[in-house]
C-alpha cells in the first residue's frame, strides 16, 4: 500500500525535515521549507517503471569503452563552443535565466534550426503562442513538434512515441509527475521530473535542453538538486533594457568553464555576437578621463571592456565606495594598495566604479585597468590614446602575470589599440607586431607607461 507523509522540504537544497524550520540547517538559508506530500512504500507508483533492461555489471576500467558520440552542431557556433564544441549526444542542459531574458527565444531558435525531429514541450505557452514566436523569428521547421503540456508521463509517452533527435522542457518548474502530490516546481517535482527525464535521456542517448526559472538572488529556481543532476548548466544574464545577453556556462561536464558568449535580442529572435569586444567599447571624439580598458578572458575567449571610475572629494565623513559588476572587496584592496604604494591620497575619496555594459568581470587581469581608470579621474586625465591594460595586481604593487596574455594582446590589435600595458614577469612576450609591448614591474612604474604625462 502507498502511504502518503506530510514533510517539510528546503526549496533551496531539498533537505527534508519532519517539522518545519526557520533557517534550513543544511544550506544556512531563511524561510525556505515548505510542507510536502511524500508517497511511500508499496504502489507509490515507483516500482512500476523500470528503467533499465539490462542489468549492469562493474568493469575492469580497461574493459570500459569510452563514450565517443559525434557532437551536434546548433545554428549557433557560439553556443556549441560555450557547450565544448556542440550538443552531446545524451547530455542534460540545464538553461537558467530570469523571466523574460530569452530563454524560449533561443530554445525555440534552437529547435527550428535543428537537422533532425524535435518534440518541443511547453508548459508555458500553448502552440500557437510558439507559433506566434516561431513567425516573429521568421522560421518554420516540419520536423519540429510543438507539444503543450505539464503532465510529465504524458510528456514521457510522447517522447518514447515519436523518437525525437532533441527534447526541449519549457520549463521544468512547470511540469509535474502524477506520482508526487506537491505541487509543481516544488524541490519534489523538479528532482523527480528532472530524474526520469535524465533516464530517458541517458537510455535513448537523445540531448535534452531543460528551461529552469532564476530566483531574485540569482541562483536556479528551487533546488540546487538540478545542477548536480544536469551535465551542463547554461545561464543566461543580462539586463532586461539592454538588448544584449550573456550566455555563461557554469557547469559542463563535456567541456571547460566558465565559457562565455554574446547574444543580442532584436526584432527576430537572439542573434550571436562573433566580436563582443566591439560592443563594450565606446567610441568617443575625445578621450575622457576615468576610463580604462581592460582585456579579461572568460574561458577562451578573449573580451576588451571598459571599466569607468568616478572619483570625487567624499560629502559625508565616510567616503563612499561602490562598485557595479566588480568585486567590492576587490576594489577596496585595490584602493588601498594604491594609496600605500602607488602614493595616491584615496582614503578621503568617493570612488565609484562602474564596467561598461552591465558585465561582470572576474578576471583580475582587470585590476590593472580598473586601478588606471581611478587614477585618470583622480587626476582628471585620460590615458594615452589607444591603451589597453591588462595585469593582475598583488598587494605589495607589484604587477603579476596573467595566462594567454599573447591571445590578450592580438585582441587588443585587432580591435585597433597601440599599446599594451602588461607584467614585467611575463616571459616570453617581447615584441607583437602592430602593438607595442609596454613592460611594467608595479603600479608606478605602469601608470608613468599609461599617462601621456608622468604623474
Ligand atoms: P522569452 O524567450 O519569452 O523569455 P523567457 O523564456 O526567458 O522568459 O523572451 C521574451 C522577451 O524577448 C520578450 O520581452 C520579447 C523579447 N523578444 C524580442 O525582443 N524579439 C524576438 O524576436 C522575440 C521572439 C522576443
Ligand atoms: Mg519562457
Amino acid at each position: 500500500m502507498a502511504k502518503s507523509k506530510n514533510i517539510f522540504v528546503c526549496q533551496e537544497c531539498g533537505t527534508e525535515s519532519s517539522k518545519w524550520i526557520g533557517r534550513c540547517p543544511a544550506c544556512g538559508q531563511w524561510n525556505t521549507y515548505v510542507e510536502e506530500v511524500k508517497i511511500t512504500g508499496k504502489g507509490s507508483g515507483r516500482e512500476t517503471i523500470s528503467y533499465s533492461k539490462s542489468k549492469e555489471k562493474p568493469l575492469p576500467f580497461n574493459k570500459v569503452i569510452a563514450e565517443n558520440y559525434q557532437r551536434i552542431n546548433s545554428s549557433f557556433s557560439e553556443f556549441d563552443r560555450i557547450l565544448g564544441g556542440g550538443i552531446v549526444p545524451g547530455s542534460f542542459i540545464l538553461l537558467g535565466g530570469e523571466p523574460g531574458i530569452g530563454k524560449s527565444t533561443l530554445a525555440l531558435q534552437l529547435t527550428l534550426d535543428f537537422k533532425g525531429k524535435v518534440l518541443y514541450v511547453s508548459g508555458e505557452e500553448s502552440a500557437g503562442q510558439i507559433k506566434m514566436r516561431a513567425d516573429r523569428i521568421g522560421k518554420t521547421n516540419d520536423n519540429c513538434l510543438i507539444y503543450s503540456e505539464t503532465n510529465l508521463e504524458d510528456i514521457l509517452i510522447q517522447f518514447e512515441h515519436e523518437s525525437p533527435e532533441l527534447l526541449v522542457i519549457d520549463s521544468i518548474q512547470t511540469i509535474y509527475s502524477q506520482l508526487i502530490e506537491s505541487a509543481p516546481g516544488s524541490v519534489s517535482q523538479v528532482r523527480e521530473c528532472a530524474t526520469r527525464l535524465l533516464r530517458v535521456a541517458k537510455e535513448k542517448v537523445v540531448p535534452v535542453i531543460l528551461i529552469g526559472h532564476i530566483t531574485k538572488d540569482g541562483s536556479l529556481a528551487g533546488p540546487k538538486v538540478l545542477e548536480h543532476i544536469v551535465d551542463a548548466v547554461i545561464q543566461f544574464e543580462g539586463e532586461q533594457n539592454l538588448n544584449y545577453r550573456i550566455i555563461r556556462s557554469l557547469k559542463n561536464r563535456f567541456g571547460a568553464v566558465p565559457e562565455l558568449a554574446i547574444f543580442e535580442m532584436g526584432q527576430a529572435g537572439l542573434k550571436q555576437i562573433l566580436n563582443p569586444s566591439e560592443l563594450f567599447l565606446h567610441e568617443s571624439e575625445n578621450l575622457l578621463s576615468g576610463v580604462a580598458v581592460a582585456c579579461t578572458m572568460d574561458g577562451i575567449k578573449p573580451l576588451l571592456i571598459e571599466t569607468q571610475a568616478l572619483v570625487g572629494t567624499a560629502v559625508y565623513g565616510t567616503p563612499q565606495r561602490s562598485s557595479t559588476g566588480f568585486d567590492l572587496r576587490r576594489l577596496n584592496m585595490l584602493l588601498a594598495v594604491l594609496e600605500k604604494k602607488g602614493g595616491f591620497n584615496v582614503s578621503n575619496k568617493d570612488v565609484f566604479l562602474n564596467i561598461a555594459g552591465g558585465m561582470k568581470i572576474q578576471d583580475t587581469a582587470a585590476d590593472l585597468a580598473i586601478v588606471s581608470a581611478i587614477v585618470s579621474s583622480r587626476i582628471d586625465q585620460p590615458l594615452s590614446a589607444g591603451t589597453c591594460c591588462c595585469a593582475e595586481i598583488s598587494l605589495t604593487g607589484e604587477l603579476r602575470p596573467v595566462h594567454r596574455i599573447e591571445q590578450r594582446i592580438l585582441e587588443a590589435k585587432k580591435l585597433g589599440f597601440k599599446h599594451f600595458v602588461l607584467s614585467s614577469y611575463q616571459k616570453n612576450i617581447d615584441k607583437i607586431k602592430g602593438i607595442e609591448i609596454k613592460k611594467a614591474s608595479s603600479i608606478n612604474d605602469a601608470l608613468k607607461n599609461i599617462f601621456q604625462k608622468a604623474n
